[in-house]
C-alpha cells in the first residue's frame, strides 16, 4: 500500500521539489497540499504549488490555502539578511501559470476534518512555518491524537540560516513551533539543517535532472540551479556549486528511512531570547529534565536522496519529447 501524506508548504523552490517528489513517487499518495505564509506570501505559495502540480500532470491533487500571518506576531520580525533578496526563492516560480484553482475550504479546516475522518494512517509533513499546524492544534483538542506521524523540516542544532541561532521555518513563527513541539504527537521527526546540509545537490546533478527530459526533471533542475546561485552568493556550502533541497529530504525519508540518522531527544523552541528567538534547543546530552519528544535527524545520505530524485523525476508529464 502506498503511504498517504499531506504536505504543508510555503512554495518556495525546495517546497516545489518536495511536491513533485511526493506527487510522482510510486510508493506515496499525496492526498493534498496545504499552504502557509513563509518563503513568500501565502497567495504566491498557493499559486506556485498549483502551477508545479499542473506542470507535472498532477493538477488533480487539491491545494488548500492556509494562514497568511504568524500565529501571534503581527508579521515577520524581518532581519536585515532577509530584506535583500537572497536569490534562493522566487515570488513566482518560472513555470507556466496554473490552470487548476485552489479549493474553497481553508487549509486549517481541511487538516482538522481530514485527520478526524481518516480511516488509514496519513503522515503530516510540514515544510514551512508551523502556523497552520499550531492553528489546527489550538482549534481542535483531538487534532494531535488524530495525527499518527508528523515529519517536520525545520530547526538547527549547529547553526541557523536566518540568524546565527535560528532556522527559517521555526524563526518565522516561533510560537507556532513551540506549540507543535510540546503538543505530544505520537511520532514526531524533525529534519533540521544539520541533516539537510548533508544532502546537497550539485550543478552537474541538476543538469542530469534536466537531461531526463520530463517536466519534473526540467522543473527540478531549474529550481535547484536557482538555489545553487543563491547559496553560492549568500551562504556557500562545504562544496561550492551545490545547494540543499531541504523540504524534499523529508519526503524522501518517508520511503527510505535509512536516508536519515536520527536521535530521540527533547526539543524546545526559544520564543523570547533577544539573540536567539526561533532557536530549536535540542537536548543532545540530556542536560535538562524533559523527556524526549522527537526524533531529530543529524545525518543524511546524499546518494540515496539524489538517486531517488533521478529515478522518480523520470515520471509524470513530458512536453518535450
Ligand atoms: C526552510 O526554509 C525555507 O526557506 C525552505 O523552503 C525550507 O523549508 C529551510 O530553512
Ligand atoms: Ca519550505
Amino acid at each position: 500500500m502506498r503511504r498517504k501524506l499531506i504536505l504543508d508548504v510555503d512554495t518556495g523552490t525546495d517546497d516545489a521539489v518536495a511536491i513533485m517528489l511526493a506527487a510522482l513517487h510510486p510508493s506515496l499518495e499525496l492526498l493534498a497540499v496545504t499552504t502557509v505564509n513563509g518563503n513568500v506570501e501565502v497567495q504566491y505559495c498557493t499559486e506556485n504549488s498549483l502551477k508545479t502540480l499542473d506542470f507535472i500532470g498532477r493538477g488533480d491533487i487539491p491545494v488548500y490555502q492556509g494562514c497568511p500571518k504568524p500565529l501571534v506576531r503581527p508579521d515577520f520580525p524581518v532581519p536585515r539578511s532577509l530584506k535583500k533578496d537572497d536569490g534562493i526563492h522566487i515570488k513566482t516560480l518560472p513555470l507556466p501559470p496554473a490552470v487548476s484553482s485552489k479549493q474553497d475550504k481553508n487549509a486549517v479546516e481541511f487538516l482538522i476534518e481530514t485527520f478526524r475522518n481518516a480511516t488509514d494512517d496519513i503522515v503530516l509533513v510540514p515544510v514551512g512555518p508551523l502556523t497552520n499546524i499550531a492553528a489546527a492544534i489550538t482549534a481542535d483538542p483531538d487534532f494531535v491524537k488524530n495525527v499518527p506521524e508528523i515529519v517536520i523540516m525545520g530547526g538547527a542544532h549547529y547553526t541557523g540560516n536566518v540568524t546565527p541561532a535560528a532556522e527559517f521555518n521555526v524563526w518565522a513563527d516561533p510560537e507556532a513551533a513551540a506549540i507543535v513541539f510540546s503538543a505530544g504527537f505520537a511520532k514526531l521527526t524533525l529534519v533540521p539543517l544539520d541533516a539537510t546540509f548533508q544532502a546537497l545537490v550539485t550543478g552537474e546533478q541538476a543538469k542530469a535532472l534536466e537531461d531526463l527530459g520530463s517536466n519534473a526533471g526540467i522543473a527540478a533542475s531549474r529550481f535547484i540551479a536557482q538555489r545553487i546561485k543563491g547559496y553560492d552568493a549568500t551562504q556557500p556550502m562545504k562544496v561550492s556549486g551545490a545547494a540543499p533541497v531541504h523540504d524534499a529530504v523529508c519526503v524522501a525519508y518517508l520511503v527510505r528511512p535509512d536516508l536519515l540518522e536520527t536521535r530521540h531527544v527533547n526539543i524546545v523552541v526559544e520564543t523570547q531570547g533577544m539573540h536567539t528567538v526561533g532557536r530549536t534547543v535540542i537536548d543532545v546530552n540530556r542536560r535538562g529534565n524533559n523527556e524526549p519528544n522527537g526524533h531529530v535527524a543529524f545525518g543524511a545520505q546524499a546518494d540515496i536522496f539524489i538517486d531517488m530524485l533521478m529515478t522518480v523525476f523520470q515520471g509524470g508529464r513530458r512536453d518535450h519529447d
